[in-house]
């Protein structure tokens, strides 16, 4: 039976990607490899977890001897990489986490992977999941394409840039048959509430302020997360190794815009009055080195893999509002303990 390694399946993204591999392909191993930080949560595959092609695996991608075990015991034909620290705000704070997991880690993944493939790498993957935000920021005009030099300016992107640059390196030096990604922002269910969409929803429900970087205009285009993972799946089956695509939603939104679209669907789904969630909305020290804008032209995918979003978003942001209306347990499950000690820091500058 053939065996595909997922990283960090038990995150937002990496969960999403996990449930429809071990959905569409059940004559395959699927192993979701993942370390269960503060950002991962087996609560987001209780479906699958039963799944007779579903293993799952505790360990850190920055300890070497149980990579090495976990190759040598499973023989993998793949690896899908998602496990990353990914929030902008915490690798402000702590950017070693960021070059530890996303740099060090990426590059243990990388040489096991080379280790057990060599001699023969015919039908094998390493598909590494990245971000747009390698490529810096965009003025109010342009969009990222595959051709768009990296300019990263966070400790997270710098991060995410430099475990692209590897990833690159092993196929150019070694041979090693790689594929990535660069995605925009997602948005949907199981997203953690330090990231914009979800936050705002926890705090429209708990009647917290709506906390607004600077002056709100700076600009994303997001992705339904179900669409990036059907993206990844048609990149991992049929992306073109040594190459690189773009994913995206055509779908740009200036936070204050998006946060306003947010607070008008909560009072009509929550029965409050109109205007109700608006008066939240607090405008707080901006983050440093904030990138203004990020926009994907996601016509490689489209003409070379035909791929395309699936939702708009009009039916995306009610399906998450609804997702996190329906699934309070789980909101209350990751907004205990920890991440009020992290809130109460965060917003406090
Ligand atoms: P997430 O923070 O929700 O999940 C990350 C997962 O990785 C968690 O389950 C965590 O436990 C695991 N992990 C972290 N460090 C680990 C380690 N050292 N060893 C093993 N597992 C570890 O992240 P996400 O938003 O789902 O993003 C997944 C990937 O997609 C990341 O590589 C990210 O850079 C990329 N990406 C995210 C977005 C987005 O909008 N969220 C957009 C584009 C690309
Ligand atoms: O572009 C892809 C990236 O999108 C991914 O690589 C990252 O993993 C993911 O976290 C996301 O990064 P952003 O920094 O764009 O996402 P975040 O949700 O943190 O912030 C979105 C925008 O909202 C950004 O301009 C900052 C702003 N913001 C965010 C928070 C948490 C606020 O104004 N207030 C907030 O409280």
């Amino acid at each position: 039976m053939p065996c595909i390694f997922i990283t960090g399946g038990a995150g937002f993204i990496g969960s999403h990607v996990v449930r429809r591999m071990v959905n569409n392909h059940p004559d395959t191993t699927i192993v979701n490899l993942d370390a269960l930080t503060y950002a991962g949560n087996l609560a987001n595959l209780l479906d699958v977890e039963d799944a007779s092609n579903y293993r799952f695996e505790k360990v850190n991608i920055c300890d070497v001897p149980a990579l090495t075990e976990l190759f040598n015991r499973y023989q993998p034909d793949a690896v899908m990489h998602l496990a990353a620290e990914s929030h902008v705000d915490r690798s402000i704070e702590d950017p070693m986490a960021f070059v530890n997991t996303n740099v060090v880690g990426t590059v243990n993944l990388l040489n096991a992977a080379r280790e057990l493939w060599k001699g023969n790498m015919v039908g094998k993957r390493f598909y590494h999941i990245s971000t747009d935000e390698v490529f810096g920021a965009l003025g109010k005009e342009g969009l990222f394409t595959e051709a768009t030099a990296y300019s990263p300016n966070s400790p997270y992107s710098a991060s995410k840039a430099s475990s692209d640059h590897f990833v690159r390196a092993y196929h150019e030096t070694y041979g090693l048959p790689v594929v990535i990604s660069n995605c925009s922002n997602n948005y949907g269910p199981n997203h953690f509430p330090e990231k914009l969409i979800p936050l705002m929803i926890h705090n429209i429900l708990e009647g917290k302020p709506l906390p607004i970087y600077g002056d709100g205009q700076y600009t994303r285009d997001w992705l339904y997360v179900l669409d990036h993972a059907e993206a990844i799946e048609r990149i991992f089956l049929k992306g073109k190794l040594g190459q690189t695509y773009c994913v995206g939603g055509w779908n740009e939104w200036t936070n204050i815009d998006l946060v306003k679209v947010i607070c008008r669907l909560m009072d009509s789904k929550l029965g409050k009055a109109p205007g109700s969630s608006e008066q939240l909305i607090t405008y707080v020290t901006d983050r440093p080195g904030h990138d203004l804008r990020y926009a994907i032209d996601a016509s490689k995918i489209d003409n070379d893999l035909q791929w395309k979003p699936a939702h708009t978003f009009e039916e995306g942001i009610a399906k998450t509002i609804d997702w996190y209306l329906d699934n309070s347990a789980w909101l209350e499950g990751v907004t205990s303990g920890a991440y009020q000690t992290y809130y109460d820091k965060q917003y406090a500058k």
